[in-house]
């Protein structure tokens, strides 16, 4: 008999389809979101399921379910898995990296473009039918062409980042714990500085960290304060990171420019504080969005899944201890 398997949310049906060849499949192609108790009620003996960053998969959902030796999380961020849950239940989790370096970096710029060109705005004004003529002095933006990036976080998506801002011409800094090797560093032509040089310096800060109690509201008013107020910041990562109210104050107060987020606090729900404001561009949580991206995550959590439950280390195994 094939081990049973869950599929948490709706995915393309080819990855339904490759997963059928293993596992007796429990989709979700419905795409109802099903929550604490949803996951506990459908991971019921399952031996392993493909999971999305909206999951909950708490201790007591993993606790629920003693079949479970796998989850594979079809996203590079993981905080809503509790790893250490899962090593004591010896359940490997795994993720997704790599596969969408390139499509979040590229949501990053449209949004860092966006919010320097105040693209959202503009649109909105012409759309509502307000433009009466071209005027010289008229929706003006920030430059971003030898402007300085700066990146908080330098893992691959900070990096691939990073390579694109040599079109416009920028001096690039970063920060995180560990500075890069220096040929890493130099291949990304960028400058590790401290976190306060990088939020003192920066004209766009881009935010690349995990989620985790230690990212938590990284960026808040004491951070924004820091900042220039001609500066643009822009969330491609994860909600909490930043202190949304904290930063809405800014963007109000005239105390920082513009922002791009794509990620918000408590997120599907937005603060309504953002709606009232021109100066910043918003998308639903879009960073890995494309149809490609969005493929190559899914069949690697099929990868993953299939090595798991075929006695095989997975490619992405995030708890290697609880592999025998
Ligand atoms: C990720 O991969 O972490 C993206 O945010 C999708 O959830």
């Amino acid at each position: 008999m094939k081990p049973r398997v869950l599929v948490s949310r709706a995915v393309f049906p080819e990855v339904i389809a490759r997963l059928a060849g293993h596992f007796e499949v429990d989709d979700n192609q419905a795409d109802v979101i099903l929550g604490v108790d949803g996951l506990k009620a459908r991971l019921a003996g399952k031996a392993g399921a493909l999971t999305a960053a909206t999951d909950p998969l708490t201790a007591d959902v993993i606790a629920a379910a003693p079949s479970l030796k796998a989850l594979c999380n079809f996203a590079v961020g993981y905080n809503n898995i509790d790893l250490a849950a899962c090593t004591r239940a010896g359940v490997m989790a795994t993720n997704t990296p790599g596969v969408l370096d390139d499509t979040t970096a590229d949501l990053a710029w449209a949004l860092l473009m966006a919010s320097a060109r105040r693209l959202p705005a503009a649109e909105r004004w012409l759309r509502n039918g307000e433009w009466k003529g071209w005027e010289f002095v008229q929706w003006l933006g920030t430059d971003v062409h030898h402007a300085t990036l700066g990146i908080l976080g330098m893992g691959r998506i900070g990096q691939t980042v990073a390579r694109r801002a040599w079109g416009f011409d920028m001096k690039v800094l970063y920060h995180k714990r560990t500075p890069l090797p220096a040929e890493q560093e130099a291949a990304c032509r960028a400058s590790w500085v401290d976190k306060e040089t990088l939020l003192r310096e920066s004209d766009f800060l881009v935010l690349l960290l995990p989620y985790s109690p230690a990212t938590h509201h990284i960026i808040g008013a004491a951070e924004l304060a820091l900042m220039k107020p001609t500066a643009h910041l822009i969330n491609v990562a994860r909600g909490g990171i930043v202190d949304d109210e904290a930063l809405i104050a800014a963007l109000r107060g005239g105390r920082l420019a513009g922002a791009g987020m794509d990620v918000f606090e408590g997120e599907p729900k937005l603060n309504p504080g953002f709606l009232g404001l021109d100066n910043v561009a918003l998308t639903p949580h879009i960073g890995s969005s494309s149809r490609s991206t969005r493929m190559a995550m899914a069949m690697t959590a099929a990868d993953n899944l299939i090595a798991a439950l075929g006695g095989q280390r997975p490619p992405n195994l995030l708890n290697p201890e609880v592999f025998k």
